[in-house]
């Protein structure tokens, strides 16, 4: 199962790299890792863990500006992508199939390969536009995964609030996982 997991710039890098560390423990998965330059300015002032150390758990790493990488191509293999976090300038890039960058580009790829995409968008308040371009978006089939944590089990730290969404994500990709507690009524 390869997957590409796709860091853009928003806020809330926590889920990429949470993810990121999920994903590359799971035996079934090999998961490559690109990060937009505004997605390394993120990590760099919200985590604690560098954007050199994050590579360290991905099969691959590429270069967001390298647009002749494998996910850049219909012709390479893999399962799916996900963007976590997926800034509203990536989203609408994709909804218009803008392919500017390793991110956009591939994304398009994706969608036009019928594989498997989910973003994880993260904005607030939303504007007209970019609630179209989701709506268009979900309309193809891609995956809108919103950063919204639930709090009806109570959680008691940040890590279960993001451990809650990467759940959301993992169960979307049908990749087994107990990361939150499912609701028995
Ligand atoms: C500190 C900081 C926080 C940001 N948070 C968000 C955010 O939560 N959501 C968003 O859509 N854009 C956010 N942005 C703006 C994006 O980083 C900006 O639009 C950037 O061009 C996105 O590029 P990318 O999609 O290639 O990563 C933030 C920017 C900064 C500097």
């Amino acid at each position: 199962m390869r997957i590409l997991l796709a860091i853009s710039g928003a806020s809330g890098v926590i889920y990429g790299k949470r993810l990121l560390e999920v994903l590359s423990k799971k035996e079934e998965v090999d998961v490559e890792l690109v990060v937009s330059e505004a997605g390394k300015q993120l990590i760099d002032s919200e985590l604690d863990i560098s954007f050199e150390e994050l590579t360290d758990y991905p099969e691959k790493v590429y270069d967001p500006d390298d647009l002749k990488a494998p996910p850049a191509s219909g012709s390479s293999k893999y399962y799916g992508m996900a963007v976590v976090p997926c800034s509203m300038s990536s989203l609408s890039k994709i909804s218009n199939g803008i392919s500017d960058n390793l991110i956009t580009r591939a994304a398009s790829v994706f969608l036009k390969e019928d594989r498997k995409l989910l973003l994880t968008p993260r904005e607030t308040p939303l504007t007209t536009t970019w609630l179209e371009n989701m709506w268009h978006l979900s309309s193809e089939g891609v995956t809108i995964l919103p950063a919204m944590p639930a709090f009806y089990e109570d959680p008691e730290s940040i890590d279960d609030m993001v451990d809650f969404v990467l759940g959301k994500i993992l169960d979307s990709l049908e990749i087994q996982n107990s990361l939150y507690e499912r609701w028995e009524g």
